[in-house]
């Protein structure tokens, strides 16, 4: 008896979990010993289904249709959204169906209840799409990893922002052209503001923090800021350093006394979640990681660091999450391990450090007018802040406009920074306000 299978919702990611399951039924079979049937695509707008290759018998626009079907054991939630997914996740497991979804949003914000909900009703929630599209990395945390104390996850989690920064720095594209061509290729969401404002990778570090450190990840404890108020120039001025600009996502344990670094085996966790630009020097693996490509580095006590790289966004890169997700359900190992695994379902307690403890290195951009002792007052000012310089530069200047000021700054508490910068847009010789962004270690 093939395992039944629904999918809610037929957009990109939806069509193309549809076209493998109505395809590739013999290949999944040969390589996964399953047999797999895909019975129904609830979709309100038939004719997209349809445009889908989905063929018109098994789409429908009522939910309750799938529900009903015995034959049906994984419902595929692929509509994104807080609600009605929420609701259909719910009524889906409820109906004895074990659930399949690529929602990062729905996860991170309900996944408490959801979660429990499944154990309640004995069925299980996979939700390897959520993250890093086609990159197994909730299998590596649920699973590869579970010897380690991990103690750092980052991760360039957002396809689209890396796609639009690719393009603006390797191709000259303006952000908008970026963003179009991100929109064109399926990998933005309908509303790409979750994708450039880092929201999107909010949701994402908070689903691997919450694995990583077994704990409950409130979204508020994120502080988070995305490329959309990244300035041209600043690529530029990375480049000529040496560094490239990525999105990342950060998880990592802070010891007392805030220095953000590997610890391993501490009773009381603090932990540190950001999201924001940063500049990584250009040498580096992460650095290299273009296009709609995600890469997250996951450090653990014994392994060390790890590195998964892969398509973090369109259809194939994630229907191929949700296809494996789909087929360990129907060989029976996924609902096994998500009714045993304690990272899933006991909760630690944690405290969460705000990103002004975190100490890192910082890229400073200062407007300022070219008149005598400028210089003087933003280094008084830094050392005053406890901020030591590693590296100072100012273009020459056309007379009488302002110039930016340059300053790559050693490791320093970022509170200091930010009370720095206050002091230092408040100079008279200042003309707009400096640009800051922090600098991988
Ligand atoms: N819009 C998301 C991204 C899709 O660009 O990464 C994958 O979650």
């Amino acid at each position: 008896m093939p395992t039944g299978i629904a999918i809610i919702g037929c957009g990109i990611i939806g069509s193309a979990v549809a076209d493998i399951l109505l395809h590739e039924g013999p290949h999944l079979r040969q390589r996964s010993g399953q047999a797999l049937q895909l019975r129904h695509v609830v979709e309100r707008d038939m004719p997209k289904a349809k445009a889908a290759g989905v063929p018109t018998r098994i789409i429908t626009d009522k939910l309750e249709v799938a529900l009903a079907d015995k034959q049906t054991q994984i419902v595929v939630e692929l509509m994104g959204g807080l609600e009605p997914a929420r609701t259909f996740v719910l009524r889906a497991l409820k109906a004895g169906k074990h659930v399949v979804t690529a929602n990062k949003y729905l996860i991170a914000v309900h996944g408490k209840e959801l979660l429990a909900a499944a154990r309640r009703a004995k069925r299980s929630i996979a939700f390897e799409a959520s993250t890093g599209g086609t990159i197994p990395i909730i299998l590596a945390m649920t699973k590869g990893l579970l010897a380690n104390d991990i103690s750092r996850v980052v991760g360039i989690v957002n396809g689209t922002c890396n796609y639009i920064l690719t393009q603006m720095t390797q191709f000259d594209q303006s952000y908008a052209e970026a963003l179009a061509g991100a929109q064109a290729a399926g990998f933005a969401e309908a509303d790409p503001s979750f994708d450039v404002n880092g929201t999107d990778s909010s949701h994402k570090i908070a689903i691997l923090a919450a694995l990583a450190f077994g704990a409950d990840i409130p979204l508020d404890k994120l502080e988070v800021s995305g490329i959309d108020t990244l300035h041209d120039t600043d690529l530029r001025f990375a480049r000529e350093m040496g560094y490239v600009c990525k999105l990342l996502a950060i998880a990592e344990k802070v010891p007392a006394g805030g220095k953000s670094q590997q610890i391993s085996g501490t009773s009381q966790q603090s932990i540190s979640l950001r999201v924001h630009p940063t500049f990584v020097a250009k040498d580096r693996l992460i650095a290299n990681v273009n296009g709609s490509f995600n890469a997250i580095s996951v450090t653990g006590h014994a392994s060390g660091e790890t590195l998964y790289y892969g398509r973090g966004a369109g259809g194939k890169p994630t229907a191929s999450a949700v296809v494996a997700d789909v087929i360990d359900i129907a060989i029976g190992t996924y609902p096994m391990l998500f009714a045993q695994l304690p990272a899933l379902n006991k909760r630690a307690e944690v405290r969460f450090i705000p990103s002004s403890d975190i100490i890192s290195r910082n890229y400073l951009r200062i407007t300022a007018l070219d008149v005598p002792g400028v210089m003087a007052d933003i280094t008084r000012i830094l050392g005053q802040h406890g901020i030591s310089i590693s590296a100072i530069t100012q273009h020459e200047s056309k007379a009488g406009h302002p110039v930016p000021v340059v300053v790559m700054t050693h490791e320093a508490r970022d509170g200091s920074v930010a009370s720095a910068i206050g002091a230092i847009d408040k100079l008279k010789t200042i003309t707009a306000e400096t640009a800051r962004i922090r600098v991988l270690s």
